[in-house]
């Protein structure tokens, strides 16, 4: 494990994107999963600015949203399907065969978890993942105590998760649980970039 500290947010945010872009280039059938949120909102910015501008050619790529709350409607702003719905797929005009993301409405959570365990298996293992860490060291939504053996599951989300998840959300939302590739995909991901930005996330860091 290495671990490296920039300046600021947009060096963070420009290494990061620089890093996909290169994998990209280097294996066009990239199976590449992304958190969403704060840190990687500008990590995707510029990893779609680099890609039209460069001309790279992303069209085998394939793409894992890395979870997803259970139960919000897909067109609610705070759901992981709309950050990346617009800060990737519409700029990139990805094909809808090119992206798996849970649907988190679904009556048969068991078989969205099966679906991206398929996934995942049948391309040989997630390539590349760009995952965050929550206050209380939550990745993805593999809570603290998550197995790291753990695939594709739903969970009930610690209190720290549903208090600090209001950030994303105009309205106070109920929180209940949350869909998420698990940890033991993490681990045998053959790259994976943790990132955290800011002061607040020091002692979780840490921890970790
Ligand atoms: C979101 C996700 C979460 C976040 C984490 C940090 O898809 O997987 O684990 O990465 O809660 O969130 P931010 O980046 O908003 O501080």
């Amino acid at each position: 494990m290495k671990t490296i500290c920039f300046k600021n947010y947009q060096e963070l945010s420009a290494y990061t994107a620089a890093e996909i872009a290169d994998a990209i280039k280097e294996k066009p059938s990239l199976l590449l999963c992304m958190a969403s949120g704060h840190t990687p909102a500008l990590t995707a910015e510029l990893l779609v600015k680099k890609l039209l501008e460069e001309e790279i050619d992303y069209s085998q790529i394939t793409f894992l949203g890395l979870d997803e709350w259970v139960g919000l409607p897909r067109e609610n702003e705070g759901s992981c399907y709309h950050f990346f719905t617009t800060k990737l797929f519409e700029p990139l005009q990805l094909k809808p065969s090119q992206y798996f993301l849970f649907d988190a409405m679904s009556g048969d959570l068991k078989a969205e978890c099966t679906k991206m365990d398929a996934v995942i298996d049948s391309n040989g293992g997630i390539d590349l993942m760009l995952v965050g860490i929550g206050m209380n060291g939550h990745i993805g939504f593999n809570e603290p105590g998550t197995s790291f053996t753990a695939l594709s599951h739903v969970i009930e989300l610690d209190e720290t998760t549903k208090s600090v998840g209001q950030k994303y959300f105009k309205e106070k939302t109920a929180l209940h649980q949350g869909i998420t590739i698990g940890l033991g995909h993490l681990i045998n991901a053959k790259k994976v970039f943790l990132k955290a930005d800011g002061k607040r996330k020091a002692d979780v860091i840490k921890k970790r």
